[in-house]
């Protein structure tokens, strides 16, 4: 192994390793499990360096025994999401970046700068809590499996139930109040169709924030990253139908979970040698 980034953030490390031929390879562990991912990490034999980034990155390093290089989690955030954007061959002037992890964190990113626009404490970890509160059920898969088989007609409140045989002033299909319809229809308790009500309302939440964001800012595009997203084919729908309605282009990345992680190696190798990491189809 060459050198090794980690993103440790409030539910889930991230980790993307680059080895001697070259090739990038990702691993995840839960942050609840963080002292088995130091343990992981410790085992590996590393020629080069080990940085790290995310919010228990500190945490991280008081469990493992070398001494590691630190970038801050925006930066390494950003700089990871374009070296992906570069592998994927897509070359944008500026966009959005959206991090829908346990929170939801905005940046404008352009060729020279990035900063943060804002952000909503709507986001993946809401997606569990609220999954568990409302169904009981916490597995993160699982609630991604049950949604996609959900209807949010009978607990959702769209513009055209309230316009009802009226022509609405907007788009009938958008829902005018998450959650709202429930009480009005006597509500649907089926899992399937509360949890995709849930996905829903943090789908609808982070693509409205995100709008906004991208007109202000001037950004065309928004390119939604983090793990909420991972095998949540429901969670990227309601995003890009949501952003693509207000008229901005909705964008999501293989492995766009571990931009974090990519940041971190990408600066793990900067400190060694002033080459970039390869971003063409040889950097895979
Ligand atoms: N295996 C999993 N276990 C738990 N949550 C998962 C899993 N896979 C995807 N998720 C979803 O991804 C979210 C975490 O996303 P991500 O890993 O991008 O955040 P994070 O980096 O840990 O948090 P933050 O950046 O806010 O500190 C969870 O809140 C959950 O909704
Ligand atoms: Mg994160």
């Amino acid at each position: 192994m060459l050198h090794i980034g980690v993103d440790a953030g409030g539910t889930l490390v991230k980790i993307a390793c680059e080895h001697e031929d070259g090739a990038i390879s990702f691993r995840k562990f839960r942050s609840s499990d963080l002292t088995q991912a130091a343990e992981w990490v410790d085992a590996q034999p590393l020629r080069g360096n080990l940085c790290l980034t995310g919010g228990k990155a500190g945490l991280f390093q008081a469990l493992i025994r070398r001494e590691a290089g630190h970038v801050i989690e925006f930066e390494a955030t950003c700089s990871g999401a374009k070296w992906l954007l570069c592998r994927e061959g897509i070359a944008l002037p500026s966009f959005l970046l959206t991090n829908v992890g346990t929170g939801t964190s905005i940046h404008y990113v352009d060729e020279h700068t990035h900063y943060r626009v804002g952000g909503t404490g709507v986001g993946g970890g809401t997606i569990l809590g609220l999954s568990a509160l409302t169904t009981g059920i916490d597995d993160f898969e699982e609630i991604v499996r049950l949604a996609a088989a959900g209807s949010r007609d009978d607990i959702d409140l769209t513009v055209g139930h309230i316009y009802e045989g009226a022509t609405p002033p907007i788009p009938g299909e958008l829902t005018a109040s998450n959650f709202g319809r429930w009480l009005q229809t006597g509500g649907s308790r089926r899992k399937e169709d509360v949890l995709a009500s849930v996905i829903g309302l943090v789908g609808e939440t982070v693509a409205t924030v995100s709008v906004h964001a991208a007109g202000q800012s001037g950004a065309a595009c928004v390119l939604y990253i983090g793990s909420s997203f991972v095998r949540n084919e429901l969670l990227r729908r309601v995003v890009a139908g949501y952003t693509e309605l207000r008229g901005s282009r909705s964008l999501t990345l293989p492995d766009g979970e571990f931009s974090g992680a990519v940041g971190a190696l990408l600066s793990a190798r900067n400190a060694d040698a002033q080459v970039p990491l390869a971003c063409g189809p040889e950097g895979r």
